[in-house]
């Protein structure tokens, strides 16, 4: 029988990367992140000027653009644009505004609808990022929805961010978090909500190994 896959969206700073990426290794399948493949469009877009208003551009863009995962020598995840590997460029704050932003379009949504159910054809595997559940994969077996309070959610990527050496003030890393929640769960195509069939998982209060031995009861208890 194929294995089975797992679903998990949220908001921004819920923990879904370091959850999902560690549920997954747990469970040998395999981890996509699918913000990055928004994230790399708006990358992309951001390079040649294109910004997430222009839809024409936008389209000549994803004409001429093949996005694609490939491991590299310690089994990490890479992205890579029509073969240049970006996935250093895509974590800071102005490409996550421009993910949000571009990921409204329907366009978008639809160019990379197909990519991600390729991705997930043949099972075994832990999708993370907004609409996982409700419209990739709807017929996904596990299904979780990751989130967490506003406020530790931008304590969480603040770190990150200062981590990884960007300087940004925690106040606006707030501030950007609440309008991505709102970009990500107003717009009209596929917005950020939990599929009906969700688990609700609030990390607000639990670490990182809490929430992933909750995610692997689950599909422990109901797969084998
Ligand atoms: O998960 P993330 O923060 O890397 O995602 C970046 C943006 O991409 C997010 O603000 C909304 C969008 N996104 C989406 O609309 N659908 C997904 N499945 C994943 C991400």
């Amino acid at each position: 029988m194929k294995k089975p896959l797992v679903t998990i969206d949220g908001p921004a700073g819920a923990g879904k990367t370091t959850v999902s990426r560690e549920a997954a290794r747990r469970l040998g399948y395999s981890y996509v992140d699918t913000g990055a493949l928004y994230r790399g469009l708006a990358f992309v877009a951001a390079g040649k000027g294109v910004g997430p208003d222009d839809q024409k551009g936008l389209a000549r863009i994803m004409a001429n653009l093949t996005l694609k995962f490939e491991k590299d020598k310690k089994g990490d995840s890479r992205l890579l644009a029509n073969s240049r590997d970006i996935t250093d460029h895509l974590r800071g704050n102005e490409v996550s505004m421009l993910a949000s932003a571009v990921s409204a379009l329907p366009a978008v949504r639809q160019w990379l609808l197909d990519l991600q159910r390729n991705l997930g054809r043949d099972g075994a595997a832990v999708f993370e990022g907004r609409d996982m559940g409700t419209v990739v994969f709807p017929q996904a077996r596990f299904k979780f929805f990751l989130t967490a309070d506003p406020a530790v959610r931008a304590k969480r990527r603040h770190a990150e961010l200062v981590a990884a050496g960007r300087e940004i003030a925690y106040e606006k890393v707030l501030a950007d978090i609440i309008t991505r929640d709102t970009n990500d769960s107003t717009r009209a195509v596929a917005p950020l909500k939990p599929a009906p069939d969700a688990v609700i998982l609030d990390s607000t209060k639990k670490t990182v190994d809490e929430v992933v031995e909750s995610i692997l009861a689950l599909v422990h208890e109901i797969h084998e």
